[in-house]
């Protein structure tokens, strides 16, 4: 029996949980359930949007499933804080072509590792109007925490290269620290090879030639825009499942937001927030129903036949997650 943390935020967050766990039921696991409010209509009912109640249920979790929240003008983003307040260092971000899906390739398979507690993402941000100065805080803890989350990621997935993206030509100090760390881990991986690119330079591999990457690792700010630029070469945030992972703790969402402009219509395609549920079974160590899940969700992909209209077709969530419960075996 799994006890598993839902925060299902707002918007299509609502909808891909709940097509999500439809399909939890239907497997052949025990879990019990317990809910967390997080994200903007949580502000509205209570004034915060991550209360210390959703939190609690969070950290005392086998695993916590989170779906979507909408920002909220003035207040700090519940998704950050949470994942602070777990303590989930690594987002890890798998990026796999799926056949049936038009893209300019069909033959990509690596991993974003993206540092998840600091970075630009220190929300301290402060000055007058005229000028504004945000945060940036690299430390070499968790630089080196990160580079071996990613190194593990890579022998974990039967891969050969690690490469580090930042921008230490011009943030000398902070990526500096960044990319020093990467090298230092990198000696007690020598089996694994290393490479470094700044990130304006790897935005353009990442279109050019995604076959070359197996495992890259950011920081906190250009994993997030490289995993999203990522989703569109496979076909979109629909299919981007994520994980954040740390030594006591795994918080497990898709990379997508809460989508205001298709919410409420039933259209969102589930199968990001039911990847990232298979990542989750993967962390539980439930690796052959996760494998079906995933090989379920492929079929149906492949099949061409039942997909929301991202991936140009004209069914709902819940006719796609129907489907894929359908190919389980
Ligand atoms: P978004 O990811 O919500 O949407 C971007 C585009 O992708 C939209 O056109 C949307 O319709 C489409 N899309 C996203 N997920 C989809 C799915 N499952 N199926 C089909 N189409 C999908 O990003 P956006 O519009 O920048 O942000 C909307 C809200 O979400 C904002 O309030 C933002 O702050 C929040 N947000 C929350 C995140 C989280 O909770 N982890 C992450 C990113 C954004
Ligand atoms: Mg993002």
């Amino acid at each position: 029996m799994y006890n598993l943390a839902i925060i299902s935020g707002d918007g299509i967050g609502q909808e891909v949980m709940s097509a999500c766990e439809y399909l939890l039921d239907k497997l052949d696991l025990e879990f019990s359930f317990e809910y967390g409010e997080a994200g903007f209509e949580c502000f509205n009912n209570n004034g915060t949007t991550l209360p210390e109640e959703t939190i609690r249920i969070a950290n005392k979790s086998d695993a916590v499933l989170f779906g979507a929240s909408t920002s909220t003008p003035g207040e700090p983003s519940p998704i950050i804080n949470l994942r602070k307040a777990l303590n989930v260092y690594a987002n890890i971000r798998p990026i796999k072509s799926y056949k049936g899906v038009n893209c300019i390739h069909d033959d990509i398979d690596f991993v974003i590792v993206r540092e998840n507690t600091e970075g630009l993402y220190s929300q301290n941000e402060y000055g007058d109007c005229d000028k504004m100065i945000a945060e940036r805080v690299i430390t070499r803890h968790a630089s080196e925490r990160i580079s071996k989350a990613a190194f593990n990621l890579c022998i974990k997935r039967g891969q050969s290269k690690v490469t580090c993206v930042h921008k230490s030509n011009v943030l000398k100090k902070t990526d500096g620290v960044f990319t020093e760390s990467f090298y230092k881990v990198a000696k007690d991986y020598p089996q694994i090879q290393t490479e470094d690119y700044y990130v304006d330079a790897m935005a353009m591999y990442l279109i050019t030639q995604p076959q070359n990457f197996d495992v890259i690792v950011s920081t906190n700010l250009f994993g997030d825009i490289l995993s999203d630029e990522s989703a569109g070469l496979v076909g979109g945030l629909g299919l981007a499942p994520s994980g954040n992972i740390g030594d006591h703790n795994g918080l497990f969402e898709p990379v997508h937001g809460s989508a205001p402009d298709i919410a409420g219509k039933n259209i969102a395609n589930p199968c990001s927030m039911i990847l990232s549920a298979a990542m989750m079974l993967d962390y539980l160590g439930e690796w052959e129903i996760s494998n079906n899940i995933r090989n379920s969700v492929e079929k149906v992909i492949a099949d061409c036949k039942i997909r929301t209209p991202d991936l140009g077709g004209d069914a709902s969530t819940m006719e796609v997650t129907k489907a894929i419960v359908k190919e389980l075996i």
